[in-house]
C-alpha cells in the first residue's frame, strides 16, 4: 500500500522566525483546521508552502525548516518575495478567490500573476513527482493548486489524483469571465476525483465543462480521451470528538486553571446575568459579511431598543491576506465600525461590541464557543463555513443557537439552526430576537439534531469517503482503459480478419466515417474515405455493409453509384450491390402526423433545435442549442412522448444531441442479425462499429464472437472502445494494407 500525498498551499503550521530561531504557529483556515485531524490520524505526507519566503530564511536557518516541518509530517516548497505576490496575494486572492466568491467587482485579470500562478504550480506539482511513487495517492486542494492535477497526471499517468476544492465553484456565467477558464478547467481535469462541498458546486463546474470544454458528461463522470473523471460532493465535517471532548475538559476546571479570557467572561456573565453574548468568529474576510453584520447589529438595537444593555456582540476576525487592498480596505472600514457602533450605543456599564482582531490559540476558542449564547455567521458566500460546526460541537449541554447565513455550503446541512439572508436586516433583527428568547428546550431539540450528523459525518468520515471514492474511481478507470483497442489487439484482430473465409462488416457513418456538422448534408464523404471503402468493399469474400439512420435518399446520393450494402434508416430500408433499396420491415407511418406538431413546439421553444424527416421516422437534432439547456428539453421531450406513444408500437432512440422516434420493430440489432442469420453462408468474422446509443442494438444482437467497436467513451456493450473517427480509419486500414 502506497502513502496518501496531502498538497495545498498552507500547510497545518505556519513557520515565523523570531529572534534567530523558528517558531510554528497553527494555520487557520477550514483547510488547514480540517485537514490536521487527518493528516495526523495516518501515515501521509502533506507538501506546501511554510509560510516564509526564500528571502525571509538566513542560510544557516535552512535546515532547521526542514527539521519544523519534519515534525509535522510535513515538507516544503520554497517560494520567493515575487511567486508569492504573483501566485498567492496575486493570481489567488485577487482574482480567484474574489471570483469564486461572486464579488465580480474585486477581480483583476493579469497576465503576469497568471503567468506565475502557472509557474507556482508547476513548483508544487514538481515537489510532488519528486516524493511520489507509482502505488501513492495524490491529494491537492484547493483554488491555489488548480493546474497541478494535470501537471501531475503528465509526469506520472498511473498515479491517482484526487482534487477537493473548499470554495464555492460558480455558476458558468461567473466562471465563463475567467480569462484562462479552459487552462483552469484542464488542470483539475488531471485529477481522478474531483470534490466539492456541496451539489450545487458539482452542478456548476459539470456545466462548465460541457459548455467550456464541450465534453460528454454522464450522470457526474466526465468522458475525456481515455479516462473517466469522477465528480461528487463530499461535505466536510470537524473533529468533532476535538471540539466536544475540549469543551467537557473547559468545563470541569477549576475557576483558576481557567483562562484569563475566560474569567474575564464569567466576570461580566456574572454582572449582567440576563445579558446574552453573541458571537462571531471568522478569517477577516470581505466574503464573510463581517461589515454587514455589524450594520444588521445596528439595525437591531435600533428597532428593538429594549435590548439595550442586554446584548452583546464578540467579533473575532483573524487577520488574513493582509497584503491584498480589499483586505485592507475591509480593515479600515470595520474598525470604523465599530467605533462608529460603540460610540453611538455604548453607555457606561455597558460596550455592545468587543472586537478582536487576532488569531487566537485553541483553548480560547473553546472559551469563547461554551461561553457565547448564540452565534452568529453572515457569510455572503462561503465553501463550507466550518466555525458553525464547531460552535454545536461544544455545546455538552445541547444549549445556544446557530444563526448562520444560507449562503454558506455548511446551511445545506444545518437545517435546524436559523437560516437567514445575509442581506436581509428585517429578517435578521427578527431572527436575533427569536434566538435570545428561544426556549432552551427547543435549543437543546435542535442542537441535538445538529450534533448525531456532526458527530457521525466527521471529517475522518469525510476523508474515507473521499479517499474510498477515488480508490474506487481509479478500479473503474482501468478496467475501462483495460477496454481502450491497443495497438496490440488491433493486430489480432487484423490477423483473425485475413485469416478469415467470409467477412461481414457493419459500419455506422455520422460520428464513426464521418463527424458531426452543423447542417447533417454537409457531412459528406471525403474522397479519403470513398477510397478506403472502395477497397474494403471491392474484396473477396468480405460483405461490407454501411448501416445507418441517415435517409435513403442521401444515402442514395452520396453511394448508390459506388455499389455499397447499404442499410438505413435504422434498418427500414436496404441496397445491396447497386440495386435499388428495399424495404426490410414493414413500417407504418401514420403516427407522423400526430407527433410532428409536437416536435414543432419544442423547435419553436429550443432554439438551435431542428426536425429531420425521414420516411418512416422524425428526429429531433439539438446538437446545435446550449447544451443543458438541449438535455433539459430532451427529458422533457422524452416524456412528452412516452406518454403520448403509450399505444402505438413505436419508439423513441435517444442518440447523439438527436432523438428520433419510429417503430418499434425496427433497429440497427435486428437489421445486422437478419444479414447475418439469412446469409446462405457461415461468416467466420462479423465486425461492427459505431458511436451512437442506436448503435448499441448491433452490439447487442450480434453473436458473441463478433468484433464490436464503440466509437468515444460514453458506457457500452461492445468489446472495446476507441477514441474518434481516425482511429476508426486506422482500423479499416489495418484490414485492407
Ligand atoms: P475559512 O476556511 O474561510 O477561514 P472556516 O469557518 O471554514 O472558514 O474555517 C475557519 C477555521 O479557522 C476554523 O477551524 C476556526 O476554528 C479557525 N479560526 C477562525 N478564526 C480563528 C481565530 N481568530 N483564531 C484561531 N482560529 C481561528
Ligand atoms: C480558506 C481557503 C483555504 C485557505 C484558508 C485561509 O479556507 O479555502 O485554502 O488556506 O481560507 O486562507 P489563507 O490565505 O490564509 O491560506
Amino acid at each position: 500500500m502506497g502513502k496518501t500525498i496531502i498538497i495545498s498551499n498552507r500547510l497545518p503550521i505556519q513557520l515565523q522566525i523570531h529572534n534567530g530561531g523558528i517558531t510554528a504557529v497553527p494555520s487557520v483556515g477550514g483547510l488547514a483546521t480540517g485537514m490536521k485531524s487527518v493528516h495526523s490520524g495516518g501515515d501521509s505526507l502533506w507538501i506546501g508552502w511554510s509560510g516564509l519566503t526564500d528571502e525571509d530564511i538566513p542560510e544557516e536557518l535552512a535546515g532547521d525548516i526542514d527539521e519544523a516541518l519534519a515534525k509535522h509530517g510535513s515538507s516544503k516548497v520554497k517560494l520567493t518575495i515575487k511567486e508569492v505576490d504573483g501566485f498567492y496575494y496575486g493570481f489567488s486572492n485577487r482574482t480567484i478567490w474574489p471570483l469564486f466568491h461572486y464579488f465580480l467587482e474585486y477581480s483583476e485579470f493579469e497576465l503576469e500573476s497568471w503567468e506565475i500562478y502557472k509557474n507556482v504550480n508547476q513548483k508544487f506539482a514538481d515537489a510532488i513527482v519528486e516524493k511520489a511513487n507509482e502505488d501513492d495517492t495524490i491529494w491537492v486542494h484547493d483554488y491555489q493548486l488548480m493546474l497541478v492535477p494535470q501537471m501531475v497526471k503528465e509526469k506520472l499517468p498511473n498515479i491517482s489524483i484526487g482534487f477537493f476544492l473548499h470554495i464555492p465553484f460558480p455558476s458558468f456565467e461567473i466562471f465563463r469571465t475567467l480569462p484562462w477558464r479552459e487552462e483552469i478547467l484542464k488542470g483539475l481535469l488531471g485529477s481522478d476525483l474531483i470534490g466539492f462541498h456541496t451539489y450545487d458546486y458539482e452542478r456548476h463546474f459539470l456545466s462548465s465543462v460541457r459548455r467550456i470544454l464541450g465534453l460528454e458528461v454522464s450522470f457526474n463522470d466526465i468522458y475525456l480521451e481515455n479516462r473517466i473523471i469522477k465528480v461528487d460532493s463530499f461535505p466536510m465535517g470537524i473533529d468533532y470528538k476535538k471540539f466536544s471532548d475540549a469543551a467537557k475538559e473547559h468545563q470541569q476546571r477549576s475557576p483558576e486553571n481557567q483562562s484569563e479570557l475566560q474569567q474575564r467572561l464569567n466576570k461580566h456573565k456574572k454582572s449582567t446575568p440576563d445579558a446574552k453574548f453573541l458571537l462571531s468568529i471568522d478569517r477577516l474576510d470581505y466574503s464573510k459579511g463581517i461589515a454587514k453584520r455589524l450594520n444588521a447589529f445596528e439595525y437591531f438595537l435600533k428597532k428593538y431598543p429594549q435590548y439595550k444593555e442586554k446584548v452583546r456582540l464578540i467579533i473575532l476576525a483573524v487577520p488574513s491576506r493582509s497584503n491584498v487592498p480589499q483586505y485592507q480596505l475591509l480593515k479600515k472600514e470595520i474598525d470604523e465600525l465599530v467605533g462608529r457602533i460603540n460610540g453611538e450605543f455604548s453607555t457606561v456599564s455597558w460596550t455592545p461590541i468587543w472586537y478582536f482582531y487576532r488569531s487566537m490559540p485553541f483553548e480560547n476558542l473553546i472559551d469563547l464557543y461554551t461561553s457565547c449564547d448564540i452565534a452568529w455567521l453572515t457569510p455572503i458566500r462561503d465553501g463550507m463555513n466550518l466555525v458553525a460546526k464547531e460552535f454545536i460541537a461544544t455545546r455538552t449541554d445541547k444549549t445556544g443557537v446557530l444563526i448562520l447565513s444560507e449562503m454558506a455550503g455548511s446551511a445545506n446541512e444545518m437545517n435546524e439552526s436559523l437560516l437567514i439572508n445575509p442581506n436581509n436586516f428585517e429578517q435578521i433583527a427578527d431572527t436575533i430576537k427569536q434566538a435570545i428568547n428561544m426556549p432552551i428546550e427547543e435549543q437543546q431539540e435542535r442542537n441535538n439534531v445538529l450534533q448525531k450528523r456532526l458527530a457521525r459525518y466527521n471529517v475522518e468520515k469525510w476523508a474515507n469517503d473521499f479517499m474510498t471514492s477515488l480508490k474506487n474511481q481509479k478500479e473503474k478507470s482501468h478496467s475501462y482503459v483495460s477496454r481502450n483497442l491497443s495497438a496490440n489487439v488491433l493486430n489480432s484482430i487484423a490477423k483473425d480478419y485475413k485469416k478469415a473465409k467470409k467477412r461481414l462488416l457493419f459500419i455506422d457513418y455520422d460520428g464513426t466515417l464521418a463527424g458531426f456538422h452543423i447542417n447533417p448534408q454537409k457531412a459528406s464523404p471525403d474522397e479519403e474515405l470513398y477510397a478506403l471503402l472502395d477497397t474494403i468493399a471491392s474484396q473477396e469474400n468480405t460483405d461490407m455493409y454501411l448501416i445507418s439512420g441517415r435517409d435513403k435518399e442521401t444515402f442514395t446520393k452520396w453511394f448508390l453509384p459506388k455499389k455499397y450494402n447499404m442499410i438505413v434508416e435504422h434498418g427500414v430500408w436496404i441496397s445491396r450491390g447497386g440495386e435499388d433499396f428495399y424495404m426490410l420491415e414493414n413500417v407504418k407511418k401514420d403516427w407522423m402526423e400526430k407527433i410532428h406538431p409536437v416536435l414543432e413546439s419544442f423547435v419553436d421553444r429550443t432554439p438551435g433545435s431542428f426536425i429531420e424527416e425521414k420516411n418512416y421516422s422524425l428526429a429531433w437534432h439539438y446538437r446545435n442549442t446550449d447544451p443543458d439547456f438541449g438535455q433539459k428539453r430532451a427529458s422533457e421531450l422524452n416524456t412528452v412522448l412516452t406518454s403520448l406513444i403509450a399505444n402505438d408500437d413505436l419508439s423513441v432512440l435517444n442518440g447523439n444531441k438527436v432523438m428520433e422516434i419510429k417503430s418499434s420493430n425496427v433497429n440497427k440489432g435486428r437489421a445486422a442479425l437478419r444479414v447475418n442469420t439469412e446469409a446462405t453462408y457461415d461468416y467466420d468474422f462479423i465486425f461492427a462499429i459505431g458511436d451512437d446509443w442506436t448503435d448499441e442494438f448491433m452490439f447487442q444482437e450480434l453473436p458473441e464472437s463478433a468484433v464490436t467497436v464503440k466509437v468515444g467513451h460514453q458506457k457500452t456493450a461492445a468489446k472495446y472502445y476507441v477514441d474518434g473517427i481516425k482511429n476508426v480509419r486506422t482500423i479499416l486500414k489495418r484490414f485492407v494494407d
